[in-house]
């Protein structure tokens, strides 16, 4: 070959690297040992199909139809991993007892069977309760809105007990046949708390700066690794925002991630507090999500806002996230993930318009006709430029956008009818 050849080839051999590079949702990676068909996460849902030990009928039906539609990998919804009585949710998974594993070996046979991962999300929802539970654990003792009542702010005694429930449920998930537990340190629920300063008004070695704040997180991964041994998967998923002003900040949550690394985490969701409140129209957390891919050595995983697959590839290849988290647009459509697979890259009909979380339901779900044996008064709409407000049968207001708005049209609603 002459050299001429030889530098031609070359070039073309790195040309077709580079294409070949380029990552998109559908490749087939690894974490750690277990093998992910693509990059897709069906992000925490919380189910209330758990009674009496048994997850219901329903129950089974949901992580059957995601788990035979091209999904990777799903979390499950929060799961209990003690204080169960103090949950808002009657109905949520739990692993607070050794009797639930055999339940929740079915789920996991089922999943695998469809082809899909499944990871299970622990929590401990500390202040974050509606019932009026007798003790409300926090990082602090702060007044609970609405309700005369102090949280217990949580003594040494309080924290080791909960370290270790974490990590009991870790063992029993890992029983259960489980790929992998997640720690939920997002959403305000008790790990998110100690690490907001919000709420952390500690002046032990829990508070007062991002590192100590950070030390009931790192002391559980530590628990949760003696457990269950350093090649089960243990995530995180955790706020880049609190919500409002003086929560978690930058260098709080990159602090955080870099402890829960070095204390055995394998991946880090990212996710905030903004996806509840704003109709959120694109993936709001990609910029904080690509800094901190930059700030650890593990996969970070974007969440929160993922309606648009060249919107995700496109951000995939910009930076160095490898997974992506979708919760509200797999509601609405189960089977999104396997219509991209086919080619049919629509981009999800989602508007966020948390009709999913408020009441249940998603709106496309409901028929017209349903909506039509309402009393009139009920779903009065009225269009009010790109919001359409609605009156909800228990007397609520809705405001959602207009549908055209997001994408979806008219034309979407009315073949549901
Ligand atoms: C009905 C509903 C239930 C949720 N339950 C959980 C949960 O149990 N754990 C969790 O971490 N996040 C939960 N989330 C948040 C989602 O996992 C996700 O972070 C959020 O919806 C933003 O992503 P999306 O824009 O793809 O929906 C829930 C969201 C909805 C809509």
């Amino acid at each position: 070959m002459s050299s001429k050849a030889f530098i031609f080839f070359i070039l073309l051999l790195n040309l077709f690297l580079f294409v070949t590079s380029e990552k998109t949702i559908f490749d087939k990676t690894n974490l750690k040992h277990l093998k992910l068909k693509n990059r897709i996460f069906r992000a925490a849902v919380g189910d209330t199909s758990f009674h009496n030990g048994k997850i219901s009928e329903e129950g089974f039906q949901l992580y059957d139809q995601l788990s035979k539609n091209e999904i990777g990998t799903l979390f499950t919804g929060y799961t209990a991993i003690s204080d169960y009585n103090a949950f808002p949710d009657d109905g949520m998974f739990r692993l607070d007892k050794d009797e639930y594993i055999p339940e929740f070996k079915k789920l996991v046979n089922l999943v695998h069977k469809n082809g899909a991962n499944i990871i299970v999300q622990l929590v401990h929802i500390g202040m974050n309760t509606y019932t009026n539970a007798d003790i409300v654990y926090a990082p602090s003792e702060v007044p609970l809105k609405d309700r005369d009542k102090m949280t217990k702010g949580m003594t040494k005694e309080d924290i080791l007990k909960i370290e270790n429930d974490f990590a009991n449920a870790a063992l029993r998930a890992k029983k259960a046949g489980f790929d992998g537990v997640e720690i939920h340190g997002a959403h305000f629920y008790l790990v998110s708390e100690f690490l907001s300063p919000l709420i952390n008004k500690r002046n032990d070695k829990y508070g007062g700066n991002d590192e100590n704040r950070a030390r009931f997180l790192v002391e559980i991964i530590e628990k949760v690794r003696e457990k269950v041994g350093k090649d089960y998967i243990v995530g995180l998923k955790i706020n880049s925002e609190d919500g409002e002003e003086n929560g978690i900040t930058e260098e709080g949550l990159i602090t955080a991630c870099q402890l829960a690394e070095k204390a055995g985490i394998d991946y880090i969701q990212i996710s905030g507090m903004r996806w509840i409140s704003e109709r959120i129209k694109s993936p709001i957390y990609a910029e904080i999500s690509a800094k901190l891919a930059e700030k650890v050595n593990i996969p970070a995983m974007l969440t929160g806002g993922v309606r648009n697959l060249d919107e995700i590839n496109e951000i995939l290849n910009k930076s160095k996230i490898q997974y992506i988290g979708m919760a509200r647009p797999l509601i609405s459509e189960y089977d999104l993930i396997k219509k991209w697979k086919e080619g049919k890259t629509k981009k999800s009909r989602c508007v966020s318009c948390n009709t999913c979380l408020n009441y249940g339901y998603c709106i496309f779900h409901k028929k017209q006709s349903d909506m039509k044996k309402t009393k009139a008064a009920d779903f009065q709409s009225i269009k009010l430029g790109e919001y359409k407000v609605t009156y909800l049968p228990d007397g609520e207001l809705l405001t959602l956008p207009d549908l055209s708005y997001h994408g979806s049209t008219a034309d979407d609603w009315n073949k549901l009818g």
